[in-house]
């Protein structure tokens, strides 16, 4: 429960259904920033090479548990990248590991290293009637890829001409509809029948468009699916106040180095893993809405995905302070959302 004065909140541990941890020599402080925040995390496979097996993800998993400080016990939650080819046996193989907790759909060229994506839900249908055997949960980043569709529509698109007749199709394989950004997936995910839920960012919940593109292009606030119309973050935060279980916190947190973003062509993503459920905080407590925020962060997601609710709790204090202008990426650097501004809830 949820125990509020005007200086501190104590919530259940929140957990992140979404998070890029990345590999390499940056997961050190990936580990180490996203373990302070989190109990467990969904950790997404768009490595290079994608984590297409359960084989390579209980090697990834190995690499994280490795860079986890002695004092946390952060578990990380694998998931393996579909592609056109993987086989039903493999999601049987998932299963039997206990570490795999969700199968995650790429369109190809979505988004970062989604090039092995699947080009067609029609080349997986075997594979992913195995998934709805075994409860496997789809993880969708859900937009179409067509080029003759609108950026800032692909959302929308995705939900008549791929989710609807996916679900009519498969009407009891679990899905998450992954960072959802509008109005429409709002509500769809709210009507819909069936075993659905959709993780909402702190970004989709904060900004909007405008962040983006007004006065300059502001690359630290380009993420995919892209920043929307205020009317859409409206729905979202509508959506994630009203107590509906269905909608839990996947943060997207995409670090990507300070050059690949301030670039011409820069990267889509936006790291929020040192601060997120600080950002959390902040947008409940501009809703007038703070007793929501323990579900949405705690208790929703873990329970669609079948996982006890953590025991331990932390605890928020209402102080100001300064998000730092940057963070240690390995050898590089990255820029936290919201670098050098300002948050009022400071995790103790
Ligand atoms: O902004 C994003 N960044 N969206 C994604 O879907 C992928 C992510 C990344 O991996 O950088
Ligand atoms: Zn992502």
């Amino acid at each position: 429960m949820t125990q509020q004065n005007t200086k501190t909140l104590t919530i259940i541990q929140p957990d992140d259904f979404h998070l890029h941890l990345r590999d390499g020599k940056v997961l050190q402080s990936t580990v180490t920033q996203a373990a302070r925040q989190f109990r467990r995390a969904i950790i997404m496979p768009n490595l290079k090479p994608p984590i297409t097996t359960t084989k390579h993800a209980t090697e990834y998993r190995k690499r994280i548990l490795a860079q986890l400080p002695s004092n946390t016990d952060f578990q990380p939650l694998m998931t393996l990248y579909l592609t056109d080819n993987t086989p039903p046996e493999e999601i049987v193989r998932a299963k039997e590991s206990g570490i795999v907790h969700g199968i995650k759909l790429y369109p190809a060229g979505a988004t970062t290293n989604s090039d092995a994506g699947v080009t067609s839900l029609s080349n997986c249908i075997k594979t992913l009637d195995e998934m709805q055997k075994q409860g496997i949960p789809l993880l969708m980043h859900g937009e179409v890829t067509d080029p003759d569709v609108d950026i800032f529509d692909r959302e929308a698109v995705f939900i008549d001409k791929v989710l609807i007749p996916l679900r009519k199709m498969l009407p009891d394989l679990k899905v998450v509809f992954e960072h959802i950004t509008t109005k429409a997936a709002a509500e769809y995910v709210t009507d819909a029948e069936g075993f659905i839920g959709a993780t909402v960012t702190p970004q989709h919940l904060l900004f909007n468009r405008n962040h983006l593109l007004v006065g300059g292009i502001h690359p630290h606030y380009y993420c995919l699916p892209i920043l929307k119309r205020e009317e859409n973050r409206q729905a979202l935060l509508k959506a994630v106040t009203q107590n509906n279980r269905r909608f839990f916190a996947g943060t997207d947190s995409a670090p990507h180095a300070k050059g690949a973003k301030e670039n011409a062509c820069g990267c889509a993503g936006c790291y929020s893993a040192s601060h997120a459920i600080e950002l959390y905080a902040t947008v409940f407590e501009q809703q007038n809405a703070l007793e929501h925020l323990e579900w949405f962060t705690a208790i929703n997601g873990p329970k669609f995905y079948n996982l006890a609710v953590n025991r331990t709790t932390i605890t928020l204090e209402k102080r100001d302070w300064q998000i730092p202008e940057s963070l240690p990426f390995g050898s590089d650097k990255v820029i936290p959302l919201m670098a050098g501004e300002n948050l009022t809830w400071k995790l103790v």
